[in-house]
């Protein structure tokens, strides 16, 4: 079998990605995990979620040379746990990320490599400088996750259908100073702006959804895995889709030497383009502020 979809990093995540992706039957996978039992535990596991019909299987292992011929690579391996700040790790985790871009340079050059692990955009940025991979293919996955977080918290505030919140969309860094665009969202056709006081409730919660999650449960999964399963559908179904997701800017928003979340097309080939989208003077202004921690924190990373 080659597989074309690797999975690096075999936790509840990477685990609940690989899940979804058999037993939609997208394509064959690989799970990629340094301790390889965890690895064949997951794939005997997902394996029985193979439906009948489906020509694809899952496998694990912990070598890296099977990662030979993925299209699509997606990294949710995390070398420590963090409590309060997605941050905590950093220095051992861009290590471990700069291993990672070592390996998949070596073994599928041309695959399209989806970062989960935190800390996200910082990840993002070391990924794409260190492999060398155009920017284009090098995509954080988490922004998406933080727009569906605001469109429940918009719902749950105004006791709405989320189905009725449209255009909500946050960017910028997945972290503390990550801005939620409040400017386009409309409910049920009206503004938003008209039914609600002031912004800084609403983006508290959505900035701490994953602290509150955690009072109830170790980590979130399910988001995550269906925003990223949609991304590697898109790319392996030639489907386009419109998120916001973490890529290294050139200029786009004003920004240079920093990954954060902008909104993005991604087709077949990766991102095929960075929409710049208007903002109101606040908004432009946190997002200032969210691109100067993420540089902030790319320069502490010792070398
Ligand atoms: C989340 O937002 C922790 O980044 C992870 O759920």
């Amino acid at each position: 079998m080659i597989p074309l979809i690797s999975v690096v990093g075999t936790g509840r995540v990477g685990s609940s990605i690989a899940f979804l992706c058999v037993s939609n039957a997208l394509d064959d996978v690989l799970l990629v995990n340094r301790t390889k039992d965890k690895a064949l535990g997951e794939s005997l596991d997902i394996s029985s979620a193979i439906p009948s019909n489906s020509k694809f299987s899952i496998r694990g292992t912990d070598d890296y040379s099977e990662l030979v011929g993925s299209d699509v690579v997606v990294i949710t391996a995390s070398v420590g746990v963090y409590t309060k700040d997605r941050s905590e790790n950093m220095d051992i985790q861009v290590k471990m990320i700069k291993n990672i871009a070592e390996k998949i340079k070596q073994y599928c050059p041309s695959a399209i490599v989806l970062i989960i692990s935190n800390p996200l955009d910082v990840l993002t940025y070391y990924f794409q400088k260190s492999s060398g991979f155009s920017r284009f293919k090098v995509i954080g996955i988490a922004s998406s996750l933080d727009t569906s977080r605001f469109r429940y918290c918009i719902s749950e505030t105004l006791d709405v259908p989320q189905s009725s919140v449209q255009n909500a969309l946050v960017l910028g860094e997945h972290g503390d100073s990550m801005v939620p665009i409040f400017s386009g969202v409309s409910v049920g056709g009206n503004p938003l702006f008209s039914m609600i006081d002031s912004r800084d409730t609403i983006s508290e919660n959505v900035r701490n959804y994953w602290k509150t999650l955690r009072n109830f449960k170790s980590r979130s999964q399910f988001g995550i895995a269906k925003n990223t399963f949609d991304v590697i559908e898109s790319i392996l179904n030639k489907k386009e889709i419109e998120i916001p997701a973490s890529i290294v800017l050139e200029g786009e928003y004003g920004e240079y030497n920093v990954s954060m979340g902008v909104p993005v097309k991604i087709d077949q080939n990766g991102v095929s383009q960075i929409r710049e989208i208007n903002l109101d003077d606040d908004e432009l202004s946190l997002l200032k502020k969210s691109s100067e921690k993420i540089r902030s924190d790319i320069k502490l990373v010792s070398h």
